[in-house]
């Protein structure tokens, strides 16, 4: 307060002496201000009356005078007016005619400015106007006015004056306590600090130089960090690009090496009649991470099971991909056929995905599957570590093929950054309890850093799984899972296809891909065209779909042999006996289909059960009226977003099926429950009559969500967040021996920072 005080006091002073001078400069202005008015007025006045008055003064008529200007002073300001004469001492008119007024003074009185003289009455103006008539100027009409209001407004002004300077006083002295205050006591700054995060570490001088000093140093370039990256994310959000990658990895990431792992290969070599030849297979997972690994470099890691796969790669069993463009390795793992039957089509595809997918198939879980599921993890897992080139690689684990590999990579790189992201949906505890090795495969992945899945729901159904099956801490705030001595952020992280479509420009414009693909198809030039492009897997829900053309054609017949449905049906895990009967069924559904449809216009359904280039897919995209996704459960489902991201003439309708991630993200399609086969003719119907004005407003919304939120925001944000958790872990390896030793420090150390760090990963 003594302080304020300090400020204060001189400021009042200062204040009241300003006031003090001001206020008889004010005073005099505005009387000035008055007496000119007022004489000013004397002058109309005088103008005004003169024609009367001279004739009246040079007859020397006084009762004449008297009875004119008693009329003039009813006006209360005009006190008294008077003629003078060379031969008068005093004034002849009104009474009272104040006594210190004389014609002897009558010059003082003349213009400019009149007189100010003291009465009885208080004071009075007294202007004096020479009057003519005819050749005669020897009389002067003196004119007397009030002045006492000008007094009484004078004091009025004064004290609006004092009541001015009063409320200035406070207010100022107001601002000066608390800024005083503010500045003082350091909270301008103090705030500011602790909004970086010092103001807690802030050392005293007296403890600078402690061994606690590296520590807050380190928390402070962590959270300048965390503003920096939240900054960044910011200002990037609307550009997600190849480009922004490469800049996350050089600046976030220090230009650390990426490793990819995943089963399936983004190029398969094939030997055919003619020579080898390259397919990209069907595959989200290929689709996602291809156009990532292109713009990142590094190394991918995947089992090589194209037939010519061998002939290709180099003495390490790299091959440069991709081959027309190299920007990245592809390391190439073989697999026994006995581990790709138990690994691959056994434990992976016979008991985790029908396991995670409801879709009404029993999983089955065979002991001698999941030993080479175990084996073959291992491969991979020392495939990654023989690619390291640095002790701390990022490693990006995909998918339920290979959930043991992050535990297992962490064993043989403690310093790995492991981002493991699992395409497929996580069902909830009671389904997940059904797997024998439940608990091997959830202590797998959580050697992984941060677990990525495509939506919240997924997110929330593992960390209630791990809740009930591990001795585990489980944060629900941050989605943290404690778990032997390590922490893995769980995360939803919805993938989705790169923006603009790599294959967008090899492939046909719409109106070229339209006249194109009915060309090929023996279709005529209007035929309505409706897609599918799917793996022939049984949660795509191909028989659920077909139904649904079958019944539009039942309910509006006006449709048969002027609407087709296009289905590409990449074949996949062929040796798989639940694949086997499923792809029957469909190839039976559609005979029976088109031969209770028969026309001879056009088929109802054309079912191409072959691999097509990314290109041709496209065209297809481009070439129809619909794309119907009616997968029965999936994770994300990247054939809906290929399909918009396809149209760029904002044409064409998307109906999806709402069990997918895809339908939270793009309410513009029809979306449609795949059992209900009314409701999917229903959607036919409309998206096929669908006018042009409505397909364009739902496209472009769908479009703008896409080109935002495109892949390399999928991967960019699993990054920034690897990011994050890297400089954790650098953090609270570089403590100082004796910090690291002493638990109290240890742990609150540990905790700000793992605070901090989760805290802005949410
Ligand atoms: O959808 C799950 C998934 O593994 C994807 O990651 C991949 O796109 C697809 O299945 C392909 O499966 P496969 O590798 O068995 O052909």
């Amino acid at each position: 307060m003594r302080l304020s005080l300090r400020f204060v006091l001189p400021l009042l002073v200062v204040l009241a002496l300003l006031a003090s001078a001001a206020m008889p400069l004010v005073d005099r202005l505005t009387f000035r201000w008055f007496v000119k008015d007022l004489d000013l007025r004397a002058s109309l006045i005088a103008n005004s009356v003169a024609e009367r008055v001279a004739p009246l003064a040079a007859a020397g008529d006084r009762v004449g005078l008297r009875a004119f200007f008693s009329g003039l002073t009813q006006d209360e300001r005009l006190y008294a007016v008077g003629v003078c004469s060379a031969e008068r001492a005093r004034p002849e008119g009104t009474t009272p005619m104040p006594t210190t007024i004389r014609c002897g003074d009558l010059d003082a009185y003349l213009e400019p400015a009149g007189q100010v003289v003291e009465d009885a009455h208080g004071p009075l103006l007294v202007s004096a106007r020479r009057l003519a008539f005819g050749a005669d100027t020897s009389h002067a009409l003196v004119i007397v006015q009030d002045l006492s209001f000008a007094a009484r407004r004078s004091e009025e002004t004064k004290r609006y004056l004092f009541y001015f300077f009063v409320g200035l006083g406070i207010v100022v002295s107001v601002i000066t306590v608390v800024v005083a205050q503010l500045s003082w006591r350091g909270w301008v700054h103090g705030i500011r600090a602790l909004m970086r995060g010092e103001g807690l570490l802030r050392p005293s001088t007296r403890s600078s130089g402690s061994e606690l000093q590296p520590i807050a140093d380190d928390l402070r370039t962590l959270i300048r960090d965390l503003e920096a990256e939240h900054q960044q994310r910011d200002d990037e959000r609307l550009a997600w690009s190849p480009q922004t990658l490469r800049e996350i990895l050089d600046r976030e990431l220090r230009g650390a090496e990426v490793i990819v792992v995943s089963n399936r290969e983004p190029f398969i070599h094939v030997r055919e009649r003619d020579g080898i030849v390259i397919q990209r297979p069907a595959s989200g997972l290929v689709t996602a991470m291809e156009p990532i690994m292109r713009a990142c470099s590094g190394t991918w890691i995947a089992h090589g099971s194209g037939s010519a796969d061998r002939e290709v790669v180099d003495k390490w069993d790299r091959v440069a991909a991709p081959v027309e463009e190299p920007g990245y390795q592809l390391r190439r793992v073989w697999l026994t056929k006995e581990e790709e039957e138990g690994y691959y089509y056994g434990f992976a595809n016979e008991g985790l995905w029908p396991l995670c997918h409801i879709a009404h198939v029993r999983p089955t879980f065979r002991t001698a599957d999941w030993e080479r599921y175990e084996q073959a993890n291992r491969k991979f897992a020392n495939a990654v570590v023989e690619e390291a080139r640095t002790s701390d690689p990022i490693v990006l684990v995909q998918d339920y093929h290979l959930a043991l590999a992050p535990r297992m990579i962490r064993e043989r790189l403690p310093d790995a950054t492991i981002i493991t992201f699992w395409h497929i949906p996580w069902p909830n505890p009671e389904a997940f309890a059904i797997c024998p090795q439940r608990e091997q495969l959830l202590d797998g992945l959580l050697g992984s850093s941060i677990l990525g899945f495509h939506t919240q729901f997924h997110v929330n159904n593992f960390v209630d799984t791990v809740d009930r099956q591990l001795e585990a801490r489980v944060d629900r705030e941050t989605f943290g899972v404690s778990y032997r001595g390590q922490r893995t952020l769980v995360k939803r992280y919805p993938i989705s296809v790169a923006w603009p479509l790599d294959a967008g420009d090899e492939a046909l414009p719409a109106a070229a891909a339209r006249a194109a693909v009915r060309a090929r198809l023996n279709l005529p030039a209007d035929q309505a065209i409706g897609v599918g492009v799917d793996r022939l897997d049984y949660t795509k829900g191909l028989e659920e779909r077909f139904r649904a053309v079958e019944r539009l054609f039942e309910q509006e017949p006006e449709w048969i042999g002027r609407f087709t449905f296009v289905q590409i049906a990449a074949p996949t895990r062929g040796q798989i006996e639940q694949y086997q009967s499923y792809a029957e069924r469909v190839h039976a559904l559609v005979g029976r289909i088109n031969s209770r449809f028969a026309n001879r216009r056009a088929p109802a359904i054309v079912l191409l059960a072959q691999h097509h280039d990314a290109h041709e897919v496209v065209e297809y995209y481009r070439a129809a009226d619909l794309c119907f996704v009616s997968s029965l459960h999936d994770g994300m489902n990247l054939v809906a977003k290929e399909f918009v991201a396809a149209r760029d003439d904002d044409a064409g309708v998307l109906i999806l099926s709402q069990f997918t991630g895809a339908a939270r993200e793009l309410p513009e399609a029809l979306v449609v429950n795949p059992y209900d086969s009314d409701q999917c003719a229903a959607a036919l119907d409309v998206a096929l009559t669908m006018p042009l004005r409505q397909q364009r407003a739902r496209m472009r919304l769908m479009r703008g969500l896409l080109r935002e939120f495109n892949v390399y925001r999928w991967a960019g944000r699993m990054l920034l967040d690897a990011a994050v958790v890297r400089r954790r872990a650098r953090f609270i390896d570089r403590r100082p021996a004796a910090a690291k030793h002493t638990r109290a420090s240890d742990s609150a150390v540990a905790s700000a920072a793992h605070h901090s760090a989760f805290g802005a990963l949410l």
